[in-house]
């Protein structure tokens, strides 16, 4: 059973409602969950579940219309905006299906980029961040390609370097959307397994939203959006497990 106090994240009565008309979209109900330390855990759900939206409130990207999400038992919503900037930047990385790379700056200028654009006296120096950088792009199978423009690297290369850009902070979460989901089936496979290889050596705690079932059932859980909830199929197995 996963204990409380030992969730990096947790969620409680999450809802996220968008206004449409005169009418409310709940797209999240009530949502409760907690993700422990170390735990890979992939989300899954048709289109349009909300899939994006959680993760977007887990990485403090947007509010919820309610509820909380407790990061090392912190609530994250209460917090000033400096700290969430910082949450944003340092405890957590990104991994979008579209990246936001900069396609003029090259890849290693884009990986660097987190670590420079910190607020006023905290970004890192130059060299440093470089120097940090260089060792992300080794891990992702880069080192070859710092100094291309990340506008010409294919899709699986603009991936890797997203992955290594997001962490370059040396982040505790990895919250990732579909990071697969725009790459030929062998390329996302070797991104797949990237994915869960960078999970294990950088010690992290991960959220995967993924179409992929294969690479779903290789993490520790699976979270089924469906109807504003995870599924009972989750409720059951949860429930088997403590
Ligand atoms: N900013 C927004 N304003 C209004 N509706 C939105 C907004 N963002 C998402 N939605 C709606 O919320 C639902 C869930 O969206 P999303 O989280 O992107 O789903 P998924 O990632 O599972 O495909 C969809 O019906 C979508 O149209
Ligand atoms: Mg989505």
């Amino acid at each position: 059973m996963l204990l409380l106090r030992d969730a990096i994240i947790r969620a409680e009565n999450l809802t996220k409602k968008y206004r449409s008309g005169d009418t409310d979209l709940v797209v999240l109900n009530r949502i409760e969950f907690a993700v422990a330390r170390g735990e890979r855990v992939a989300v899954t759900g048709a289109s349009g579940s909300g899939k994006s939206t959680l993760l977007h409130l887990l990485g403090a990207l947007d509010r919820p219309s309610s509820g909380q999400i407790y990061f090392e038992g912190s609530d994250i919503f209460a917090w000033k905006e400096e700290e969430m900037a910082r949450f944003r930047n340092r405890e957590v990385g990104y991994v979008w299906q579209q990246q936001a790379l900069l396609p003029e700056f090259t890849a290693l200028e884009n990986v660097m980029m987190p670590l420079l654009v910190r607020g006023p006296g905290q970004g890192m120096d130059r060299s440093s961040a470089e120097r940090q950088a260089r060792v992300l792009l080794d891990e992702v199978g880069l080192a070859a390609r710092g100094s291309h423009r990340a506008g010409e690297l294919s899709g699986g290369e603009q991936q890797r370097v997203a992955l290594a850009r997001a962490l370059v902070t040396r982040p505790k979460l990895l919250l990732a959307d579909e990071p697969t989901g725009n790459l030929d089936h062998a390329t996302g496979e070797a991104v797949a397994a990237l994915l869960g290889q960078v999970h294990r050596t950088h010690g992290l705690t991960s959220v995967i939203v993924t179409h992929n079932l294969e690479f779903a059932k290789s993490c520790d859980r699976v979270l089924q959006l469906e109807r504003g909830d995870f599924s009972p199929r989750e409720a059951e197995s949860s429930s088997r497990a403590s």
